[in-house]
């Protein structure tokens, strides 16, 4: 009760229409003590990749199965933990990988790699094993180095560029910068760097300024979790910067304590002829936060908030589900965890059935 309450009351504030009800959510996997989930990434099989920062495993779960367990698709030497992962095309992803001081939430300098993860299999794929009879769902992916990164301490958010298949974009939430990397020669750089996209302190809840990062059309769309708002930037095809950052909503417009995180994209932004877009914001410390905006990109936002103390802890990333109509109205949301003494505990990943 006193939760509708809540609910209620912050819709006022922020002019969004009152919803007393949240959407039915779901447990789907609690990862043992100290696995601090950070990202996800969803195959086109349904399957769901999830990076922890705080152990070298990538992790699959089948979240359409009555009891779902991780299986780990691969473990990485000599790293702590992987941060961002994103589909760079189709059934190959990229990922990040580092030595992390979890507390400051940086990389060791010269610690950050990227590595293409591929599954693709039989003829036409790189993968190894010919044949059709692999069960590709859960057969070990070719896991490649792609670049040692020799000048930043966070990679965070990362996304293939929405129009070329050839550069990821990574977020760098201490530096206020977005990189390219070149995904075919390992080559990286700044594409671009903005107060507006920088960290506000050093300390906890104000040193991660970019946080996601996803693009869509001409613009990359991006969290920046210390200066608390979703906005966006128009790049060209090189990934620079195009036009100033517009601010699309403010997390303090959403509740006091909202900490915007990751997010998903629902829609086509700037695409027009439909309704507008929506982002799903995952949010700290008990929220998922549906920002709908103009087809255009353009028009005020509204805020819808999804607040559930019991399931979503310290919300860290949200993805659709794929595979069927069911689960494209499926959005999987990380949960960091929550700290009971000094352990980490109750991280994994829960599912908000949109439908
Ligand atoms: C392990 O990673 C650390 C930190 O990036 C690096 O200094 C060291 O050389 C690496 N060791 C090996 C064996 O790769
Ligand atoms: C979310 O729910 C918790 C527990 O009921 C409450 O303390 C908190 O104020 C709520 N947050 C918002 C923004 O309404």
């Amino acid at each position: 009760m006193k939760f509708s309450l809540c609910i209620g009351a912050l819709a006022a504030i922020s002019g969004v229409a009152a919803d007393t009800s949240n959407p039915p959510i779901r447990n789907i996997y609690t990862f043992p003590p100290n696995h601090f989930i950070e990202n996800i990434a969803v195959r086109a099989n349904g399957r769901l990749l999830i990076t922890s920062m705080s152990v070298p495993q990538l992790f699959s779960i089948d979240p359409t199965v009555a009891t779902p367990t991780a299986e780990v698709v691969h473990t990485f030497s000599n790293i702590t933990g992987i941060s961002g992962i994103a589909e760079i095309s189709p059934d190959v992803f990229a990922l990040v990988t580092a030595t992390w001081d979890l507390a400051s939430t940086r990389a060791e300098l010269g610690s950050i790699r990227i590595w293409k993860v591929d599954f693709r299999r039989g003829p036409g794929g790189p993968g190894p094993g010919p044949g059709p009879a692999t069960t590709a769902s859960s057969s070990s992916p070719t896991i490649s180095l792609l670049a040692t990164v020799a000048n930043s301490i966070s990679f965070n958010g990362i996304a293939r560029h929405p129009t070329n298949p050839r550069l990821l974009l990574a977020a760098d939430s201490a530096l206020g910068a977005v990189w390219r990397v070149d995904l075919e020669t390992g080559a990286y750089g700044v594409a671009f760097q903005s107060e507006v996209l920088a960290p506000v302190g050093t300390e906890p809840g104000t040193n991660l300024g970019i946080n996601g990062l996803k693009g869509e059309g001409g613009h990359v769309y991006f969290t920046n979790s210390a200066r608390r708002f979703f906005g966006r930037v128009g790049i060209d095809g090189a990934g620079n910067r195009v036009g100033e950052v517009e601010v699309i909503s403010g997390s303090a417009d959403a509740g006091a304590d909202v900490v915007y995180d990751d997010f998903a994209l629902d829609g086509k932004p700037g695409k027009g002829g439909g309704g507008g877009a929506r982002a799903w914001i995952a949010s700290h410390p008990s929220y998922a936060v549906e920002v709908t905006f103009g087809g255009s990109g353009g028009g005020p936002a509204s805020q819808r908030v999804v607040n559930d103390t019991a399931l979503l802890l310290n919300p860290t990333a949200a993805a659709f589900g794929r595979g069927s109509r069911l689960q494209e109205r499926t959005l999987y949301v990380t949960n960091g965890g929550e700290f009971v003494g000094f352990d980490l505990v109750n991280e994994g990943v829960v599912a908000i059935d949109l439908s």
